[in-house]
């Protein structure tokens, strides 16, 4: 089951992400005394994050208990202006109280592989034997990627590991990727999509095409689409807010 919201720009989009980042890790922090969620990188979550060292949010989170993640990360260093630890670091981990040893980065400045192998082992090592994430956050690039899941890619069939080393030949550059398997084993997964750049990637997904995004398919857990309206396209017209 998947929910489609429709936000009017991208500040309110952002607005109901910091909101639903918050109810999750309070409710994840109640029921089982930590929140564990893995953050999407590129440019669209910037606002999301931002808000979150703000009130209302930042004092309604107990960061002593959060783990954070990412769903991807390009094959640079943290300090690298490319880096999705770094974009975190800038716009949240920076502002908020939360331990070192709770960010989980990914370790780009090691060989593709190499960086795959170690965050595997410390996202299995921490979420061994049965845990999962409570939120997995994603973007959705203009070909229908997510994370680092790009059409086409093998890694895509990959269901053993849930770590994997990519090649992006189109970006000719290496990535480091959560597989489709510990997304779709999320407690809760949600896409963030702004700008009238995505309205067509938006609109083949929602059409069911197999596109990497369109693979995402929570098999415990819900699955929300925080869209803008410049996103949303002919979407906002026929269906604003609909529950599919
Ligand atoms: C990355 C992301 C990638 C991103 C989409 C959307 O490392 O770039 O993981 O999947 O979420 O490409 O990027 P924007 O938010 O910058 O449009």
């Amino acid at each position: 089951m998947s929910t489609l919201i429709i936000l009017p720009n991208p500040d309110a989009l952002a607005q109901e992400a910091a909101v639903r980042f918050v109810e999750l890790a309070r409710e994840a922090i109640a029921q089982r005394g930590r929140f564990v969620a893995a953050l999407a990188g590129g440019s669209t979550p910037r606002a999301t994050y931002s808000l979150l060292t703000r009130e209302p949010f930042a004092s309604d989170v107990d960061w002593s208990r959060v783990h954070l993640f990412w769903g991807d990360e390009r094959c640079v260093s943290p300090d690298h202006p490319k880096s999705n630890y770094r974009m975190a670091r800038e716009t949240l981990l920076d502002y908020v109280p939360i331990p070192s040893e709770n960010v989980h980065r990914i370790p780009g400045e090691l060989a593709p592989t190499r960086a795959a192998a170690v965050y595997a082992r410390e996202l299995t090592a921490f979420l061994a034997p049965r845990d999962r994430f409570d939120l997995v956050l994603l973007g959705l690039g203009e070909d229908g990627h997510t994370a680092s899941l790009f059409p086409g890619s093998p890694v895509l069939e990959e269901r053993a590991q849930v770590v994997a080393a990519v090649y992006a030949e189109h970006l000719q550059s290496w990535r480091v990727t959560l597989t489709l398997s510990p997304i779709n084993a999320a407690r809760h997964v949600v896409f963030l999509v702004s700008g009238a750049a995505k309205e067509k990637a938006l609109a083949r997904v929602r059409a069911g095409e197999p596109l990497p995004a369109g693979l995402v398919r929570p098999t415990r857990g819900p699955l929300t689409w925080l869209v803008d309206r410049d996103a949303a396209g002919e979407l906002a017209t026929a269906f604003d807010g609909y529950e599919k």
